[in-house]
């Protein structure tokens, strides 16, 4: 079993380079298979999710050629396969093949997806867009297969702004026969990602970004090059860790226009940014003020920095409130804050947050993904050595965390036990 040691209380002083996306690349690498061609993704986060998926392409018999930061992906000698519950199992993202299998062969089968258990995480919105666009869904337990005669494009509407439904369905709508329209589409920059990389395999898609997508089918898409967008989850997580622990530390080579909700916050309570076309310069202070935040779909305050976000309000002065409204269970990161002398009390969907505290070593768990960097945060700015155990959840979506920290000046170690 993995482990994260971590003495709190050094200063951080330097640059930390952001990754490619997770939640761009996770769908890039599904949506390739739709070309008949070989493409190049650039800037692939080196992530256990992404692991994850190529485990999925070679199972399908499709080609992958991996090196530092990129990937070359062939799928000319695939074949449709049903994906295992193994594999399905595996995370969150495996969903993406239902509509790019779908799209490239009109039939997919596979598992109820996994990932982080911060919700029931229904896929309903995805299989009612499939069956608009004239396919047939079939549920046996765990097991969906989603298969149509003939994909004809058709106007969608989302009861949900879901990032998942809208990417998979423009997955499956692209080769469609005539016009998909996405109604209350999501809006997220991994969403323009992916919509620019399917145009640049010749797909058509207009609106990505905004809450109408259309989607005008076409016959055939080719290879490409295409190049994953900065993670703004992992560049907003090291934003907040530079708050509690930093000077003068720039997070790099990332978009601080995706990053505007969290900047405004962190600007109400006081912190010090600098902020440049590419990069943002954060300085710890010691004088942060109470502020309340919710989160919601882009461009509102993201839930997946909401756990984090919860550890710089311990620093605050006065009550800070922080609700979230999108995961049902997203809150599991509190009991192991509290263990680490932080106040906080939760209240349904909302968790009050008395500060500033002084924040203790403690053993703790990663029981999600963002639970385990909010907790790298506390340890970072608390005394004492914590232990993180689950530290798996925290590799599927944070690229060489350890290195990026140590690099800064952390006290940081891997150990297996
Ligand atoms: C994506 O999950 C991200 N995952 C999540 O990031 C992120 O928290 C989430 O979007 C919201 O921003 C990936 O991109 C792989 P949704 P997704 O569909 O697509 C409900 C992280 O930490 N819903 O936008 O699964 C759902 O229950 C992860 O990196 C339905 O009811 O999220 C939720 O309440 C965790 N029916 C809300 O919509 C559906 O069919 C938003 O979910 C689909 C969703």
């Amino acid at each position: 079993m993995k482990i994260l040691e971590i003495t709190g209380g050094n200063t951080l002083e330097g640059t930390i380079r952001i990754s490619g996306a997770k939640n761009s690349a996770v769908a890039l690498i599904p949506a390739s298979i739709l070309a008949d061609e070989e493409s190049t993704i650039l800037n692939i986060p080196e992530i256990t999710d992404i692991d994850a998926l190529c485990d999925i392409l070679g199972y399908l018999g499709a080609e992958t050629k991996k090196s530092s930061e990129s990937i070359i992906i062939n799928p000319k000698n695939m074949k449709n396969k049903e994906i295992s519950d193994i594999y399905s199992r595996k995370l969150r993202a495996s969903y993406y093949f239902m509509g790019a299998l779908l799209g490239k062969y009109k039939k997919a089968s596979m598992y109820f997806p996994g990932g982080c258990s911060i919700g029931a995480r229904p896929i309903d919105l995805h299989l009612k867009g499939f069956e608009a666009l004239g396919a047939k869904v079939k549920v046996k337990g765990n097991k969906y297969t989603v298969e149509a005669k003939n994909l004809v494009g058709a106007p969608i509407y989302l009861d949900i702004a879901s990032v998942g439904a809208t990417i998979n369905i423009m997955l499956a709508a692209v080769k469609a026969k005539g016009i998909t329209t996405i109604d209350n589409a999501a809006k997220e920059p991994e969403i323009v990602n992916v919509a620019t990389f399917l145009n640049n395999m010749g797909a058509r898609i207009t609106g990505a970004g905004t809450s109408t997508i259309k989607i005008r089918g076409v016959e055939h898409l080719h290879g490409c090059f295409h190049e994953v967008i900065p993670d703004r989850i992992e560049a907003g997580t090291y934003l907040i860790i530079g708050a509690l622990c930093g000077k003068n530390l720039k997070i790099d080579n990332i978009i601080p226009e995706h990053l505007d909700s969290l900047i405004s916050k962190m600007k109400e309570a006081g912190v010090d940014l600098k902020i440049g076309s590419d990069y943002i310069v954060v300085n710890k202070k010691n004088d942060y003020k109470a502020v309340s935040a919710k989160t919601a779909v882009y461009p509102g305050f993201p839930t997946d920095l909401q756990q984090p976000f919860t550890v710089f309000l311990t620093k605050c002065k006065g009550t800070s409130h922080m609700t979230e409204t999108i995961w049902e269970n997203r809150f599991m990161h509190v009991p192991y804050l509290i263990s680490m002398g932080a106040d906080i009390e939760v209240n349904g969907d909302t968790l009050n947050i008395k500060g500033p505290t002084d924040l203790h070593s403690s053993e703790v768990v990663a029981t999600d993904l963002r639970a385990g960097a909010a907790l790298v945060a506390a340890a970072l700015s608390a005394k004492g050595t914590t232990k993180i155990t689950n530290v798996e959840h925290i590799l599927r979506g944070y690229e060489k965390i350890v290195e990026k920290l140590k690099g800064v000046g952390a006290k940081i170690e891997s150990l297996e036990i």
